[in-house]
């Protein structure tokens, strides 16, 4: 006999596609919980009920469950190290890189990348970003974020990438151009290849320890020899080696074969 929550993961799935059976049980517990509660649900059926009727509240529901929060160079470290190490080696000798920030949320890591690569002037042959949740995506296309999202951004790029409207900032159609968003789940859909540097940061935290391991070895498989995959700070990769990485910097490992 499977309960309340079993019962609740397999229907979502079929409303939503997102497999909890993935994520920290206690973390997602507690938080659909508060969902409940905030929203004056007795149970889990109330709220299946809700997300297969109400597009609003299945969109709000996604965008609670998924966390999306991000930032414009988020970790400002690991982008200085990004910049002054990862961008010269993947650039070198004119090479044109392919880049994925996975798990891209409102696109600022993928655009705080290319904002970078141009002030390097280098060029890239794909800039990649990618999230399951298809409202984020619509967001990261659009382009246009709020003070505290733009925070982050070095004063020279932000008057060179953007124009404040209001309180709001958009971003340059160039900067559009030259990133491409798609939905893609990490637990379910094949994983594009290959990349010169992959990003997924602030992602894994809420997977469990086996699912984080899974996708780790498919991120390896994702990059070329010698590619880099940057993580977020709150997700240190205990035993590199294992996966067939190297260390080379706080959260940056490369690809050792
Ligand atoms: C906290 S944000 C991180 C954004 C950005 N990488 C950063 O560090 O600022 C986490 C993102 O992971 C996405 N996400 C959660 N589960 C996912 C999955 N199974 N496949 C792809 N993206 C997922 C969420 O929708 C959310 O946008």
């Amino acid at each position: 006999m499977q309960n309340g929550y079993e019962v609740f993961k397999n229907q979502l799935f079929q409303v939503l596609g997102i497999d909890l059976n993935s994520y920290k049980e206690q973390q997602m517990r507690r938080r659909i919980n508060q969902w409940l509660t905030r929203h004056s649900m007795a149970s889990y059926t109330d709220l299946i009920a809700r997300i297969r009727t109400d597009l609003d509240h299945r969109a709000a529901f996604t965008k609670y469950l998924t966390i999306n929060t991000s930032q414009f160079f988020r970790d400002q470290g690991v982008f200085e190290s990004i910049a002054r190490q990862v961008l010269p080696s993947i650039t070198s000798g004119g090479n044109m890189p392919r880049i994925w920030s996975a798990g891209c949320s409102i696109g600022a890591e993928i655009y705080s990348i290319a904002m970078l690569l141009i002030k390097q002037g280098a060029r890239a042959r794909e800039l990649l970003g990618t999230d399951i949740d298809e409202v984020i995506l619509a967001r990261a296309r659009e382009g246009t974020y709020s003070d505290s999202e733009v925070g982050g951004v070095p004063p020279d790029l932000l008057r060179a990438h953007f124009v404040k409207s209001g309180n709001l900032y958009q971003i340059s159609d160039t900067l559009r151009r030259m990133v491409k968003f798609a939905r893609h789940d990490l637990l379910q859909d094949p994983y594009p290849k290959p990349f010169d540097l992959v990003l997924c940061r602030n992602v894994f935290i809420y997977f469990t320890a086996d699912t984080q391991k899974r996708l780790i070895h498919s991120f390896v498989d994702s990059l070329k020899p010698g590619g880099f995959f940057v993580v977020g700070s709150a997700e240190h990769i205990m035993d590199p080696h294992a996966f067939g990485l190297e260390r080379v910097s706080y959260c940056i490992y490369a690809k050792t074969v």
